[in-house]
């Protein structure tokens, strides 16, 4: 397989095996290209992309920008808490006027899950889905998934945990589905208040228990609590939480293996995971974002070359 048979990444859901090994394969060369010192290639010269931010983000974003610049493309960036949908313009309406301007593809992250689908409906170019509420992170999950490749050799055959609040958690959504495709035994760890009732029909175990978790997996993906997405009170407290869900040395040390941590970020210190642990050898939590902009290269160059613009 040379190309990508979709000419948008909404999700993970719907793409094949192929498709993500093509874009592992495709990441490893730009990976090679980034550590080199002249980082930069002319692969999406004259191709215009726009970031549109609905949502708040840190790496999502400045990975996307800084794997837009390496491929040399044109950028440009739009958030929303600065724009005119403070004045009441609608979604299509702001991609509207954005694409008069001769924009190729559009990277949108947005609070309501579907968004992006609605916008690939109504536009031509190419939209990549940067996290729709609590639907999906592709590319998240992607480079998450290249992460246990590139530290394990494979993700066939490899134990996941995703432990924490996986109700409310595209990463969640989006790793599941891309660690099943290529292999691996999942399992999801946290509150039952904190289960969507249809996980287990996602081929998934389900274990309440975080020892327990810890002790069946090989690599855990560790989540945040996203307070901001929580329309009601899923534990008593924040503190409680964390004694009976927080990854700690203590927890880590009673086991008598290692496990590879991993944490899309951002990291909720205390609560979720001790700094310890996050700063740990055995936490891949910053290659995960180092391996973003390899894993959005690729995405973006593919994409592209999908020759459907
Ligand atoms: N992992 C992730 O999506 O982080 P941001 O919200 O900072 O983009």
């Amino acid at each position: 397989m040379s190309q990508l048979k979709t000419k948008h990444l909404l999700g993970i859901k719907g793409i094949t095996e192929g498709e993500i090994q093509l874009i592992f394969e495709t990441a490893d060369n730009f990976k090679n290209i980034i550590n080199r010192p002249i980082k930069k290639v002319p692969s999406l010269r004259d191709v215009t992309i726009a970031n549109v931010f609905f949502e708040n983000s840190t790496r999502t974003r400045l990975s996307f920008e800084l794997a837009e610049k390496r491929l040399s493309a044109d950028v440009i960036n739009f958030s929303s808490t600065s724009s005119s949908v403070k004045k009441g313009e609608t979604l299509l309406d702001t991609v509207n006027n954005i694409l008069a301007m001769k924009v190729d593809m559009v990277v949108m992250r947005h609070s309501s899950p579907g968004a992006p689908h609605f916008l690939a409906r109504h536009i031509d170019s190419n939209i990549i889905n940067a996290g729709d509420g609590t639907h999906e992170h592709p590319t998240q999950a992607l480079l998450d998934t290249y992460s246990i490749r590139e530290k394990h050799g494979d993700v066939a055959g490899k134990k996941v945990v995703i432990i924490g609040d996986i109700l409310h958690s595209r990463v969640a959504l989006s790793n599941i589905f891309a660690l099943k495709i290529l292999g691996a035994e999942v399992m999801v760890c946290g509150p039952a208040t904190l289960m969507p009732k249809f996980v287990s029909s996602l081929g998934v175990k389900v274990e309440l228990d975080l020892l327990e978790a810890l002790k069946w997996c090989d690599i855990a993906n560790i989540l945040r609590i996203q307070l901001e997405r929580q329309k009601m009170s899923y534990f008593p407290s924040i503190r409680e939480y964390a004694i009976y869900y927080g990854v700690n040395t203590e927890v880590l040390k009673s086991l008598d293996k290692q496990i590879t941590i991993m944490h899309p970020g951002p990291i909720n210190r205390g609560v979720e995971i001790t700094s310890d642990v996050a700063d740990s050898d055995h936490a891949i939590i910053l290659d995960q974002v180092e391996n973003g902009v390899a894993v959005r290269m690729a995405v973006l160059y593919l994409l592209a070359g999908a020759g459907v613009n």
